[in-house]
């Protein structure tokens, strides 16, 4: 019989039954009549479906109502994720620029690192000061004075667990030296002109803002958005990178899903289905107030906004995880806590009877796992581009990563190429293969069978 691991896999992890508070947004019931979801609508740039120069064509028409629901002046339909938003975003504000220093966050994700290898980016890391937390403004601001070579700002915002920053005077301080600010806005697409939600980085006056739709809203997976809001930056600059790194053979299912998104996002009622989300959640974080959930312990610290669409419960994973298991599929698991996304497609009452059965711990004294700090010895592209041996992790310390080390999710490069290998990156990285086996991109099965291995620069 011809074995197909994959479908059977899928196959089986759906025949489970279980809550699926992870992405897509759609959550197996999109909101609206799937009249395109068909084989026939499979199809590429054929005939009239092709794109045109003078941008009349059904692909721009659609992406110009896109953009006029997010009020930007350009918006561009992904098929590959945030990921080419975020690529696409970055190298063209520096190309635009011609800088080639970025100033961004430590804890960005793994899409950022690709652009900072394709255009030889140097990076001014800003570690957050708090797990969980973007880098607070002040500090992103006195990076982004300490060069005169910045060729653009790169913000993460919201984290994973859905907390914003207040990046408006970054913005601002950014802005006043003509440099262009891109957010990767990836996990915030649901946001925009949404009361109860953070303020979107489009409202806040940032120049470029990805958008990842399949991850919140009920997009396909695979789905994103760039969107162009700016004075310092060309839409032909971006169209570059865009064909440069773009597949030449887009997929009309997924971009008719976005095409169904754009015409939800002109329908009140959709608002209206966020709304009720928000305020839901309101009630159950007063309802739960007796667990540790991030998300309404942050709200209201000074400089924050949350994203009530993100759930984190905080505590010992091993307590939590087989919990919430036996009720559905979490979004992400890490050392320190287990995060859901919830969206207005899925019954909040599943979570409510899942809470209900967590255990309740003082976590007083609760240190967590912070992203460690690391020393930059090469640029990320140097790095790569250099000769390497693979070595034992037991072997690894004080030698210089070649390749970005990667717990996914969240896609957050704990080693990045070219960083020193440190003892306490080793312990950190030992923590949470404890809890999430095989899962670290970068780490290699050991011949001896003793653990991980990697490669690094000799
Ligand atoms: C913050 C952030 N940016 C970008 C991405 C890339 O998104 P995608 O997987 O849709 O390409 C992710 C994915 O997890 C993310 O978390």
């Amino acid at each position: 019989m011809n074995e197909r691991p994959l479908i059977e896999a899928l196959n089986a992890h759906r025949s489970g039954l279980r809550q699926q508070w992870h992405t897509p947004g759609h959550g197996e019931h999109p909101p609206f009549v799937d009249d395109w979801l068909r084989w026939g609508a499979d199809l590429t740039e054929i005939g009239n479906l092709a794109p045109r120069n003078d941008r009349d064509d059904p692909i721009h028409r659609s992406e110009q109502r896109m953009a006029e629901s997010f009020g930007v002046t350009q918006s561009w339909y992904s098929v590959q994720g945030a990921s080419l938003p975020v690529m696409a975003g970055i190298l063209a504000a520096t190309t635009a620029i011609g800088k080639n220093r970025i100033v961004l966050e430590r804890t960005s994700h793994r899409s950022v690192l690709a652009a900072m290898v394709i255009g030889g980016l140097d990076p001014i890391w800003v570690y957050p000061r708090q797990q969980y937390r973007g880098a607070i403004a002040n500090d992103v601001v006195r990076a982004i004075h300490s060069s005169p070579e910045v060729g653009a700002v790169v913000l993460t915002r919201p984290t994973y667990e859905g907390i914003a920053e207040d990046i408006a005077p970054v913005i601002s301080a950014a802005h006043h030296r003509h440099i262009p600010v891109v957010v990767d806005e990836a996990h915030g697409t649901h946001w925009y002109g949404r009361a109860g939600y953070p303020t979107s980085a489009i409202a806040l006056g940032a120049d470029l803002i990805a958008h990842g739709t399949h991850k919140t809203e009920p997009t396909l997976t695979q789905t994103g958005l760039l969107h162009l809001h700016s004075d310092l930056i060309p839409a032909a600059a971006v169209d570059v990178w865009w064909r440069l790194l773009g597949t030449s053979s887009p997929s009309y299912l997924l971009l008719a899903s976005l095409d169904a998104y754009q015409a939800l996002r002109h329908d009140s009622l959709w608002m209206t289905r966020w709304r009720e989300l928000g305020e839901a959640v309101q009630v159950l974080w007063q309802e739960f107030s007796y667990l540790n959930l991030l998300q309404p312990h942050l709200r209201g610290a000074a400089g924050v906004e949350v994203d009530p669409a993100k759930l984190t419960v905080v505590g010992q994973a091993q307590d939590l995880v087989p919990k919430i298991l036996s009720w559905g599929w979490p979004e992400k698991v890490d050392p320190d806590g287990v995060t859901l996304i919830l969206s207005p497609e899925r019954p909040l009452a599943m979570v409510k009877s899942m809470l209900s059965t967590l255990p309740v711990k003082d976590l007083a004294l609760w240190q967590g796992h912070p992203l460690p700090r690391s020393v930059q010895r090469l640029s990320p592209r140097a790095a790569i581009l250099r000769s390497a041996e693979r070595v034992s992790m037991r072997e690894a310390e004080g030698r210089i990563a070649r390749e970005p080390l990667v717990p996914y999710p969240p896609g957050i490069p704990v080693v990045q190429p070219g960083e020193v290998m440190s003892r306490d990156v080793l312990e950190w990285l030992a923590v949470w293969q404890d809890i999430n086996p095989g899962s670290v991109e970068g780490i290699y099965p050991d011949p001896d069978g003793q653990g991980g291995s990697i490669w690094v620069v000799t």
